[in-house]
Formats: C-alpha cells, sequence, structure tokens
C-alpha cells in the first residue's frame, strides 16, 4: 500500500530495485479500490474493448478517453496516472502536441502513453521537449492490429528484436520515461530492460521487465471468452456477480427485499 503519491522520480528509482505493479481503470469507482495498492494506474483505450464490447482499440476518441481520464483521476490520490492517447491523436508533431495539451490541462493525470516505432521519436521528443511526461508502448501495439493482420507476438525474428531494441533506446533518448513492452518474447524483453535506465513494464513479455501491467477486467476474471497465456485471473468476477444478480432477482421476486429495515416507515 503506498502512503504518498507516486510520482514518475519513484517510478524512475525502482529500476532493477524493486518491481512496478500496474493495473488499467476506467472509472472513478474502480480508481478508488485500486488507488494506493498499486504504483500505476493506466486509463487504457483497450477500455473500448473490455468495457465497450468493440473488437479492437481503434475507435476509442479524444473525448471518450478524455472522458475516462476524468473519472479516473477523480478516484486517485496516490498511484501514479498514467491516460493512453488514442489512435490517430498523435499522428503529426501538432495534432500530437494540441491533444497531449488538452489531456494535461483537462484531467489530473501524471503521464500520457503513446504507442510507437522509430517514426514516432521525433513526435516523442517534441512533447517531452514541451514538459509532457511520456511513456513509449512498443512490441505489440493493438492499434495497429489492422495494419498488422491482427494481435502478433514481436521480437521472435532476429531483425524484429534489434529492431524492439533500437525503438526502445531511441524513446530513452527522445525523453520518454518508461517504456511498455506488450506482447514480446521474453528474452528480448530482458535484453531491452538491461539496456534501458528507463523502467520497462511488461505485458506479455516475461518476468524480468521492471513491472507488469494486467487489465482489471481479466485480472479478476470478468472476460472469459477467451484468456491469453499472459493472463492470471485472481478471483472469478464473472462467477461471484452472477450469483450475487441471481440472488438480487430472487429476493425481489420473493419479496424478500426490501425488508422493513430497509423500507421507510
Ligand atoms: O490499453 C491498454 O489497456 C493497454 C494495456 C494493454 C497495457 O495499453
Amino acid at each position: 500500500m503506498l502512503d504518498k503519491k507516486m510520482t514518475l522520480n519513484d517510478l524512475k528509482a525502482k529500476k532493477s530495485k524493486e518491481k512496478i505493479v500496474a493495473i488499467t481503470a476506467y472509472d472513478a469507482l474502480m480508481a478508488k479500490i485500486f488507488d494506493g495498492e498499486v504504483d500505476v494506474i493506466l486509463v487504457g483505450d483497450s477500455l473500448k474493448m473490455s468495457f465497450g464490447g468493440e473488437d479492437s482499440t481503434l475507435g476509442a476518441s479524444m473525448e471518450e478517453m478524455i472522458y475516462h481520464s476524468k473519472a479516473v483521476s477523480r478516484g486517485v490520490n496516490k498511484s501514479f496516472l498514467l491516460a493512453d492517447m488514442p489512435f490517430g491523436s498523435y499522428a503529426t508533431k501538432d495534432m500530437a502536441l494540441q491533444n497531449a495539451l488538452r489531456f494535461y490541462k483537462e484531467c489530473n493525470i501524471d503521464a500520457l502513453k503513446l504507442e510507437v516505432g522509430l517514426e514516432k521519436e521525433e513526435i516523442v521528443r517534441s512533447l517531452c521537449d514541451e514538459g509532457i511526461a511520456i511513456m513509449a508502448h512498443i512490441g505489440l501495439k493493438p492499434q495497429f492490429m489492422r495494419f498488422d493482420g491482427g494481435f502478433k507476438i514481436k521480437g521472435k525474428e532476429e531483425h524484429e528484436a534489434n529492431e524492439l531494441i533500437e525503438t526502445a533506446i531511441a524513446m530513452q533518448d527522445a525523453g520518454a520515461f518508461g517504456i511498455l513492452c506488450e506482447g514480446i518474447s521474453s528474452s528480448v524483453a530482458q535484453k531491452i530492460t538491461q539496456a534501458l535506465r528507463i523502467p520497462t513494464i511488461g505485458i506479455g513479455a516475461g518476468v524480468e521487465c521492471d513491472g507488469q501491467i494486467l487489465v482489471w477486467s481479466d485480472v479478476f476474471g470478468f472476460f472469459d471468452e477467451f484468456q491469453p497465456k499472459f493472463v492470471r485471473h485472481y478471483c472469478n468476477g464473472k462467477i461471484l456477480l452472477k450469483e450475487a444478480i441471481a440472488k438480487y432477482a430472487q429476493d425481489v421476486k420473493t419479496k424478500n427485499f426490501p425488508s422493513e429495515q430497509e423500507s421507510y416507515k
């Protein structure tokens, strides 16, 4: 449990010393529960899938991300608050700056995350030069799922592994404070982690990253249509809620709810 607000410098100081724990949240209710229990809370554009029921993150808009970031920020006092810039919102330097400034001014967030390759080096540099803290997301980039022809694990081929390492170093040099490694073979994620002075947070990237992140609905077993290899359920939320809703329905139908104590005189 955190006893004070997690800062960017606290996160950097954890590199190679103490694992960073991160989870997503999309609303104030969950954010309040997670706040202080984890180092980082991410308002991920995965909300389009796990919250909105879509099959990709591509439809996330600035308005939606800002709405959810504001909601989450109302529940967060201690954890470091990170938000995803949605697909298309950082296509050019100008757009990236305008949209990043909106997040910074309108939502009480600590940093932004962008899905990047080497081609985004200058955009990341220009945001960092403006004083916006950036985490670079590399490897499997869900915003590239149509371009890549699906969600593909990266780093298996030597040229891909070398490009990932080069990208991570370029992002560090451009000013990124951390790298999110998604869907990368563990040995490559380990090499990236060792090559950098900034922390890496992994999802489907093995145990050697400086930290781990999972999507909240995966952690609590609310999403069970398929379970990717890297997901671990820490409770069976879907069954717990199914049992509770069935009990509520039964109590209403049998007039067991509300009781006299639950009614006004
Ligand atoms: O959008 C998201 O939730 C993410 C995680 C998968 C890291 O980017």
